[in-house]
Order: C-alpha cells, then sequence, then structure tokens
C-alpha cells in the first residue's frame, strides 16, 4: 500500500459562483466509523455544474464537489468491519469537503460503500452511485414523514432486494421520461428487476438499441408531443400508468407525465416541481413526489441505501445492475470544468464523463 501524502490535488470551488480551479489541499482524514479512498475515478453530475452556477448546497469556501466516487481503500479507520486496504470500492460523497470526489483522496461511510467486482474498471464504477441511489429512494423508500414529498418523496414500491420483491410488478407497465440519462438508465434496470412490463421510454431514437439492451421494451422519440405519447402509448398497452418515473423533470415532460398518468397513481420527478398548483389541487388523487438521491442523509435515505449498497456487489456481478456507459476526460481534475459545460448545455448523449484525479499534472 502505498504511502498516504499530507497533500493532495483538488478542483476546488473558491467562492460562490467562481470558477473551478486546480489547488494544493491537505488530505482529508478518515477518523473512526470510516475510510479513505484514493479516488481513482470520479464521475460528472448535472448538480456540480449547478453548485458552482446556481450556488446551491454549499455555504463555506473554498468548496469541494464530486459525488460519483470510486478508487481503492488507503486506511480502515477505527471499527470498520468488512473492509480491507486495497478494497476496490464505490461510494458516493455527502457534498462536504472531506467526502467529495474532485479530489485525489475522500473519506467514505462503510455503510454506503461497495466492492467492485473484477469485471469493473474503476471508471465504469463511478457511474452508479448517484444514478442508481436516485433511482432507488424515488421508487423504493417507504415510511418517509409525511408533507416533504416535494423535496423527498417516492412512489414507495416494494424494492426487487425484499423477500417477494423482485419480478413483483410483472404485467404492470412503466413509464421513464428520459431513459439514456445516467438517472434514466438505472430506474429502466430497476425497473425491470421489480418485474414492470412493458417498460415504456422516451429518449433520442439513436439511443433505442442500448436502452432495449438495459431493459425497455418501447422506446419513444423524446421529440413527440403530448397527444403522439398518448397514441404511441394505446398501441402498446391498454393498463393504466400507476408509476411514471420522470427521470429529466423539464417543465415540460412534467407536465406530459403527469397528463398521461392515471389517478391514483404516482408521478416521481428529480427536480422540484413545475406542475401548477391549481393542476394538483384540481386532480388530488395524483401523487407527484420528487426524489432526493442522497444515500448518505437523511437517515430514512442512508438505512435504504445500506440495504441497497450490501446487494450491490452481487447485482454487479451477475450483470443484474450495469454501469453507464463511460467517457474519460483527459487531463485528471483540470479534464472537469469543460465536461461539466458539456452536461450544463445538453451536450452528453447516453454516456457518463469520468475524471481520474490521480492523472492531474
Ligand atoms: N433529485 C436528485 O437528488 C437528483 C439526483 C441526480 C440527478 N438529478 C437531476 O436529474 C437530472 C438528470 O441527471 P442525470 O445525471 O441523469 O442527467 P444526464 O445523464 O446528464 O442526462 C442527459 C440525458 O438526458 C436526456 N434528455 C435531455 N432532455 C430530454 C428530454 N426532453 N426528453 C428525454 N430525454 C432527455 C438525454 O437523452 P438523449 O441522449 O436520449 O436525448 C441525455 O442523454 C438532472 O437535472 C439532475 O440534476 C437529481
Amino acid at each position: 500500500m502505498s504511502v498516504i501524502p499530507t497533500i493532495q490535488k483538488a478542483l476546488v470551488l473558491p467562492a460562490k459562483y467562481a470558477e473551478y480551479a486546480v489547488r494544493t489541499v491537505p488530505v482529508p482524514r478518515p477518523g473512526p466509523g470510516r475510510l479513505l479512498i484514493k479516488v481513482r475515478a470520479v464521475a460528472l453530475n448535472p448538480v456540480d455544474w449547478k453548485i458552482q452556477k446556481n450556488g446551491i448546497l454549499y455555504h463555506e469556501f473554498p468548496a469541494i464537489a464530486g459525488s460519483d466516487i470510486a478508487g481503492t481503500v488507503e486506511e480502515v479507520g477505527e471499527g470498520v468491519q468488512g473492509f480491507a486496504l486495497g478494497d476496490r470500492v464505490i461510494e458516493q460523497g455527502a457534498f462536504t469537503i472531506p467526502t467529495s470526489g474532485f479530489q485525489q483522496y475522500a473519506v467514505a461511510n462503510p455503510a454506503v460503500t461497495a466492492k467492485i467486482p473484477d469485471g469493473l474498471s474503476f471508471e465504469q464504477g463511478a457511474t452508479i452511485p448517484v444514478g442508481l441511489i436516485t433511482a432507488a429512494l424515488g421508487l423504493y423508500t417507504r415510511g418517509l414523514p409525511p408533507g416533504k414529498e416535494l423535496d423527498h418523496g417516492s412512489a414507495g414500491l416494494q424494492a426487487p432486494w425484499e423477500e417477494g420483491g423482485r419480478g413483483k410488478y410483472t404485467g404492470k407497465p412503466f413509464f421513464v421520461f428520459g431513459a439514456a440519462s445516467s438517472v434514466g438508465q438505472f430506474v429502466v434496470q430497476l425497473a425491470r428487476l421489480s418485474g414492470f412490463s412493458p417498460i415504456i421510454a422516451t429518449a433520442s431514437p439513436h439511443n433505442a438499441d442500448f436502452l432495449r439492451s438495459l431493459g425497455v421494451t418501447h422506446v419513444l422519440d423524446r421529440k413527440l408531443s403530448l397527444e403522439q405519447l398518448r397514441a404511441e402509448i394505446a398501441k402498446i398497452t391498454k393498463e393504466p400508468l400507476d408509476v411514471i418515473y420522470d427521470a429529466v423533470s423539464l417543465p415540460e415532460t412534467q407536465l406530459a407525465a403527469y397528463e398521461l398518468l392515471e389517478p391514483g397513481g404516482t408521478l416521481v420527478l428529480v427536480l422540484y416541481s413545475a406542475i401548477p398548483a391549481e393542476k394538483l389541487a384540481s386532480e388530488p388523487k395524483k401523487r407527484v413526489v420528487k426524489a432526493y438521491g442522497q444515500a448518505n442523509f437523511p437517515q430514512e435515505n442512508l438505512a435504504v441505501a445500506a440495504v441497497l449498497y450490501k446487494h450491490l456487489t452481487a447485482w454487479l456481478e451477475e450483470g443484474a445492475i450495469k454501469p453507464n456507459r463511460v467517457e474519460v476526460l483527459p487531463g485528471g481534475l483540470e479534464g472537469i470544468p469543460e465536461g461539466l459545460e458539456r452536461l450544463r448545455t445538453d451536450r452528453v448523449s447516453g454516456v457518463k464523463l469520468v475524471a481520474r484525479p490521480q492523472e492531474t499534472a
């Protein structure tokens, strides 16, 4: 095992709305009950540009972002069981400086850390944590405190890792807006594990074959109008759409999803609701919830995520869950800002952008 340095390179946000810049900063220390990870690959997420452009989530600076982390265990904190030095793992940053992935070392919570099977690279592994947890928490978290559904909610389905959960919804249709997005790809795979069929999804037509390989049965062009979508769905199924997951949650996709949803059903969003309040009030039987894709907190998320993480290595080995396709960015941490700009301007399609922090000059 390599000696852990005291300083490292990090992509730092020096102040609210400032430009990201590579700086030398201290290596974080893990403390009891935590792991220190050498970050071999970090995937980019839309939240990482929103942190910079919209000034969200971080209030102390300099800050470090980056949530999708793959690497090796370099230090095992006191009391941690089940992990050893050198283990190849994936885990999710928690929007704090020590836990974030746009740096060469990060601190992880072992309860939501999983080993990567031999057949998967660090880069593939890094594509999994945020997308999978956002999909899973939005579908399967139960017992959430009432009244916060538009901030932190779920369809409340039985999870495929629970007894009788795999295949439980056989014969029921499922609709995903934006199946080619990172979150959407995991929604599709979980819907397949839950047994839903048909799985109907919107995407750009060039992603159709890829999405069928993940479990989508019918790919509809993302450019179709609501009336065209309705007509296409009628040709596919006569069953009601009780669960719709809108993995892009643009105002227009939210409205279309809401119209297609059966009364009594649940629409899961990934962004705040843009559905007019009067519309929500006039159709009270349609539930609208927003997933909150953070494995580390609050406690209801951590409880569900910890169980999912216990199953994750086996699912990856089995191929039940496949990572996103990867595009590696050049230049280590230096390559991240340009990648974030491509995400912001909708210039990434069906792949996850991944950086290798150890390659930073
Ligand atoms: N609530 C949370 O905790 C949480 C967690 C994670 C992400 N999010 C949010 O969820 C959204 C998706 O994140 P992500 O990382 O999955 O995004 P992403 O992978 O960067 O999404 C890119 C994909 O979105 C698809 N897309 C864009 N506009 C579309 C439209 N009108 N209809 C259908 N597909 C469309 C494109 O599909 P095609 O290539 O097929 O055109 C593209 O491949 C972001 O807004 C993100 O901030 C929220």
